[in-house]
């Protein structure tokens, strides 16, 4: 069986996880909550700190990288990675670079995904995309921009003294985004219409496509703390049960949401004829699964105690979302 059938099988199985009745509570929301937004604003001015200073006859690519980061967002991977380094003693100043390591890369991803040749949307995180603010020729260049960011960040010594620890940093993050990863799964994403995807295929194109950053995102506080390899597995599986709950919830708004609340235009999946696990189950039952996936997620973080509390609400946080 290759993942992601096995991963479909999973789906199927009718095991109840164990449930997290603490990581759901309304105290874990609010905390949740405080965190998240004091989070975004430490990594907002991190980014500001990090990303070039418009200038030259080349600053109009640095503002257009400028204005996809600052547009908003929820910064959910620089959350992951902060909390996911939090349980391995990492200093926060390392920790944070990578963390606007991977928004760059993500926002980059956003800025080409929302382009002509690709989905052509005009509103991202309630804003004119990158190249209807710009042109395309820009909004090209500042994802081009973004990207190459991220890893000169990440090859940075002030990210870690350790030259291995960089270089794996680096190799993760490049075969997160790459071919076999996220770019793998927007490359499925487009081939999706001329084929009759089942839940399998579908799964693993969301693995690529949003659960490889996910990934990366959490093990990257294993890999700057130098964890061993059931802190890396017990990560992985809660990354990979997070992405997809998060995936399944991203098509939901696509088909349930408002362009209002979610600040991008939704009705585009079935308009396009994109595979998504909503259109081969249905609402109902994708809900149900985004739950079940939550849940297990979760309970991969159970054995970190409090330590992982923020991680542990997280994924069920998420299943209400809006935007
Ligand atoms: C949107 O990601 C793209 C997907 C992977 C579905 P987010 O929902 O994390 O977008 P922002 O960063 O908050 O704008
Ligand atoms: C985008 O998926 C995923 C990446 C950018 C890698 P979607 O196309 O579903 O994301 P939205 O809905 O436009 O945010
Ligand atoms: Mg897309
Ligand atoms: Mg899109
Ligand atoms: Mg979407």
């Amino acid at each position: 069986m290759n993942t992601a059938d096995s991963q479909a099988a999973k789906l199927s199985e009718n095991d109840s996880p164990p449930h997290n009745e603490g990581a759901r509570s309304d105290a874990a929301r609010a905390a949740l909550e405080g965190a998240l937004s004091a989070t975004a604003a430490q990594v907002e001015a991190a980014l500001d700190a990090l990303l070039p200073r418009p200038a030259g006859l080349h600053g109009r690519a640095q503002e257009a990288m400028r204005y996809a980061i600052f547009a908003g967002g929820k910064r959910l991977r620089p959350f992951l990675v902060l909390q996911s380094a939090g349980l391995f003693g990492v200093a926060p100043g390392h920790a944070m670079r990578v963390a606007a390591a991977i928004e760059a890369l993500h926002t980059y991803s956003l800025v080409h995904d929302d382009l002509p040749a690709m989905d052509d949307d005009d509103l991202r995180r309630g804003k004119p995309t990158a190249h209807k603010q710009f042109d395309e020729a820009t909004a090209i260049l500042a994802g081009d921009g973004l990207l190459t960011l991220a890893f000169e960040l990440l090859a940075d010594p002030a990210t870690h003294p350790s030259g291995d620890i960089r270089a794996e940093l680096v190799a993760s993050l490049a075969r997160a985004a790459g071919s076999d990863g996220m770019i793998g799964g927007q490359m499925i994403d487009i081939e999706a219409p001329n084929h009759q995807l089942g839940a399998a295929q579908i799964i693993e194109l969301q693995q690529k496509k949003t659960g490889a950053l996910f990934e990366f995102s959490c093990a990257a506080g294993a890999i700057l703390g130098g964890a061993g390899a059931s802190d890396r597995a017990a990560l992985h599986a809660y990354a990979r049960d997070f992405g997809l709950a998060f995936q399944i919830c991203d098509d939901l708004i696509d088909v349930l949401g408002s362009a209002e609340t979610a600040g991008k235009q939704v009705g585009k999946d079935a308009a396009q004829g994109k595979a998504t696990l909503v259109s081969i189950w249905g609402v109902e039952h994708a809900r149900s699964e985004a739950e079940r996936l939550a849940e297990q997620a979760s309970s991969a973080l159970a054995p970190y105690g409090q330590a992982a509390h923020l991680l542990r609400a997280l994924p069920f946080f998420l299943l209400d979302r809006r935007s």
